[in-house]
């Protein structure tokens, strides 16, 4: 489902970081959510080839609880696809923007008898919503946060002054003790990371060592697709050919020509897209966080909303 809404702010958190606000053109309550949930961000551009649609998923930063509006915080990557840079270069309040309900695919284990939250750079996002609902419904946690500087360290301006938030910027010498942040923790204690992949890697080695459950150790690791060379894909059921473009995933191209393909979170971490390949004849670059490795090597998947191809002919399931 689908929604219109209103740009009502925009604000610069970093140098790199803005925060966007949409509302309900009408006043009307929006569909709530709970903490670590996103919403997918649609995108179009006319160009000189056409219409383009470009979809990117956003962690929402905002108060779960708060019908009024949501909120999200989007990174510029000038290497990207266009999705972050079309966000900050060419949209501006009063703008109607379509958005997704919310879904959420990183969603607090409620049987925890404590939460420990560790965000990395932008990483940050998906907690900033958690800690609200866990303020309001009064469960013990600790968040750390962790980035290289404080131009980096966009949700410092979002996170609340409290003793059981902790800041750690590596530049001003204080790094984070994945050890001491872990250890003497109460049994029943859950782990959250979201950020880069070294971090949530460091987690799970560190909790591992300290023989935490495994289902007590979460993480969230999906990005925005990468941009690369352009490819063609043919639709074994039709027959069709589709072209994705340099700056497209193919899944947007796909969706461009009409092909449906489900999907969540847009970002190789829900596997809602999987899509069986039935000829390879190349190699699939596969970048998503979804398929094991052997489903990798095998080349008989693959993500469309991250994943591209190299080579002469690949044929979809589809
Ligand atoms: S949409 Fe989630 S893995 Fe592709």
């Amino acid at each position: 489902m689908k929604l219109a809404l209103k740009v009502t702010e925009i604000e610069q958190l970093s140098p790199l970081v803005k925060r966007f606000r949409f509302e309900d053109p009408a006043g009307m309550a929006l569909p709530v959510f709970s903490g670590g949930a996103h919403l997918t961000v649609e995108m179009s551009e006319r160009t000189e080839a056409g219409e383009i649609i470009r979809r990117n998923s956003y962690s929402l930063i905002s108060d779960p609880y708060d019908g009024g509006g949501y909120e999200i915080a989007v990174r510029r990557e000038d290497k990207g696809r266009g999705g972050s840079l079309y966000m900050h270069t060419k949209v501006a309040e009063g703008d109607e923007i379509t958005v997704s309900v919310p879904s959420n695919l990183f969603q607090l284990d409620l049987r925890a008898r404590k939460h420990v939250l560790i965000g990395g750079g932008i990483g940050i996002t998906p907690f900033l919503s958690q800690l609200k609902q866990l303020d309001m419904e009064q469960r013990p946690y600790e968040l750390h946060y962790a980035a290289r500087s404080r131009d980096e360290a966009a949700g410092l301006k979002l996170l609340p002054q409290a003793a059981h938030v902790h800041v750690h910027i590596s530049e001003e010498g204080s790094r984070m003790d994945l050890g001491a942040v872990l250890d003497g923790q109460p049994l029943g204690t859950h782990v959250y990371t979201c950020g880069p992949g070294g971090l949530i890697a460091a987690v799970a080695d560190q909790a591992a060592r300290l023989g935490w459950p495994k289902a007590s150790v979460h993480s969230e690791a999906f990005t925005a697709p990468p941009p690369g060379e352009p490819f063609d894909v043919v639709i074994a059921s039709t027959g069709q050919s589709i072209h994705v473009k340099a700056d497209q995933s193919l899944l947007e191209a796909l969706e461009a020509a009409r092909v449906e393909v489900e999907y969540s979170c847009r970002g190789g971490a829900c596997g809602r897209c999987h899509t069986k390949v039935t000829a390879c004849d190349g190699r699939i670059l596969h970048n998503d966080h979804w398929l094991s490795d052997d489903e990798r090597a095998a080349q008989q998947d693959i993500m469309p909303c991250m994943s591209r191809f190299k080579g002469a002919r690949l044929e979809l399931d589809l």
